[in-house]
């Protein structure tokens, strides 16, 4: 029984998307492979890549730069919500999904294919971005995940690929896992997956080692409109030049690797190492920017948004009502987030050392301590008297 006729599968150049085609073609009686990557800046060469997928047995190979979108649409207003998941995690891989799913999704509606597909595993979050985001787009769309089924072994995947004339990866293929794009790199399995044990200095790619890092300080200066990062040392950027050249001085000073245990939606605690040197530093920037220019109330409340917000991403709601809602809350807040932070990296650390914005609201002769102190100190006696009164009145009532 054939799962579908026409399929659009994301397509990496790896072995495991590699076996999706034949698989998808001979046991799931699929009669086309239209394979898609995504370049999403994960610096891998693309033509051999697309050449891989048509000798696999696809019948088109396309590439979609979507770079240019990922920043955009993607990356700033997870910027502006100072998106981290369980605090830490900045989301690269997580949001690169739901836009991997709009270009299938677009993809399958041009040739007119009847399922998506991807290949990725039952255990992982990145299935439920997927899948989630093009029920979301395209609710008629087969999902399939050939994968989640076929339960063969690493050794019987790649048998499997050179019956059909996949080679078998050439060197000893790494034993992490990896996943890369422009907003950063996460690295799971092998020894990484004991945790107690410190990665190995082998697994970074775009932090230095703090023994490796320059001996002297530098400093940069960020600047933002609307709460969008939109220059760097006074100088205007494009949003993926800005980004590149963000993760180059940054990690260049051994900022932005993140250790961390997480939740996995479906219920598993994993091990990830993370290196994302531009995406601390911008939500950590940003986040400074917000607390000169919004009102103590709106900051506040925004941070439980931020909460929600990551983990709609985290969980794969991109495409959401909610993840929308939440969205123009935020886009409300960020109408005042303009200006300049300064930044100094040393030694593995990013420390905001100065910030400036015409919006700015905070008041020199009401903060000072000096003679031109504005605030009037007497107020504060009736304020408090008012604002204690419920403690007063349950203080007295309980001494009886
Ligand atoms: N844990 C991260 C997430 O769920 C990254 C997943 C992919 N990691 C990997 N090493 N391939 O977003």
């Amino acid at each position: 029984m054939s799962r579908a006729k026409k399929v659009v599968l994301a397509y990496s150049g790896g072995v495991d998307t590699s076996v999706c085609i034949p698989y998808l073609k001979h046991e799931w009686g699929v009669e086309e492979v239209i394979a898609l990557a995504a370049d999403l800046g994960q610096g891998d060469e693309l033509d051999p890549v697309r050449e891989k997928a048509l000798k696999s047995g696809a019948s088109e190979s396309l590439v979609a730069d979507v770079k240019d979108t990922f920043v955009k649409d993607y990356a700033f207003p997870a910027i502006q919500a100072n998106a981290l998941y369980e605090n830490r995690y900045p989301l690269a891989t997580a949001l690169a999904r739901p836009l991997i799913a709009k270009v299938l999704v677009e993809t399958a509606e041009i040739y007119g294919a009847d399922a998506i597909a991807h290949g990725c595993t039952g255990k992982g979050n990145d299935q439920v971005r997927f899948d989630v985001s093009v029920a979301a787009l395209n609710p008629n769309l087969k999902i399939l995940a050939p994968a989640r089924e076929w339960g063969m072994s690493r050794e019987e995947t790649i048998a499997y690929g050179e019956k059909f004339g996949i080679p078998a990866p050439v060197k000893k293929s790494s034993p992490y896992s990896i996943d890369r794009n422009l907003l950063g790199r996460s690295i799971e399995a092998g020894i990484l997956e004991d945790p107690t044990v410190e990665p190995p200095e082998e697994i970074y790619l775009l932090t230095k080692a703090i023994a490796d890092t320059p001996n002297e300080p530098e400093y940069i200066e960020i600047g933002f409109t609307r709460g969008i990062p939109t220059s760097l040392n006074g100088e205007t950027k494009r949003p993926i030049e800005l980004i590149e050249q963000l993760n180059q001085v940054a990690g260049n000073h051994g900022v932005g690797r993140i250790d961390m245990i997480e939740n996995r939606l479906v219920g598993i605690k994993s091990r990830e190492i993370y290196e994302s040197p531009a995406m601390v530093i911008l939500i950590q920037a940003h986040r400074d920017l917000e607390s000169l220019t919004l009102t103590a109330d709106v900051s506040h409340y925004k941070r439980g948004i931020e909460e929600t917000y990551s983990q709609m991403i985290y969980n794969g709601l991109w495409y959401s009502p909610l993840k929308a809602a939440l969205d123009a809350f935020i886009q409300k807040t960020q109408e005042q987030v303009s200006g300049t932070i300064r930044v100094k990296l040393f030694k593995g650390n990013a420390t905001i050392v100065g910030r400036h914005s015409e919006n700015s609201l905070y008041t020199p002769d009401l903060a000072t301590y000096g003679a031109d102190d504005k605030f009037d100190h007497k107020a504060a006696e009736g304020f408090i008297y008012v604002w204690g009164l419920p403690t007063r009145i349950w203080a007295k009532h309980r001494r009886g």
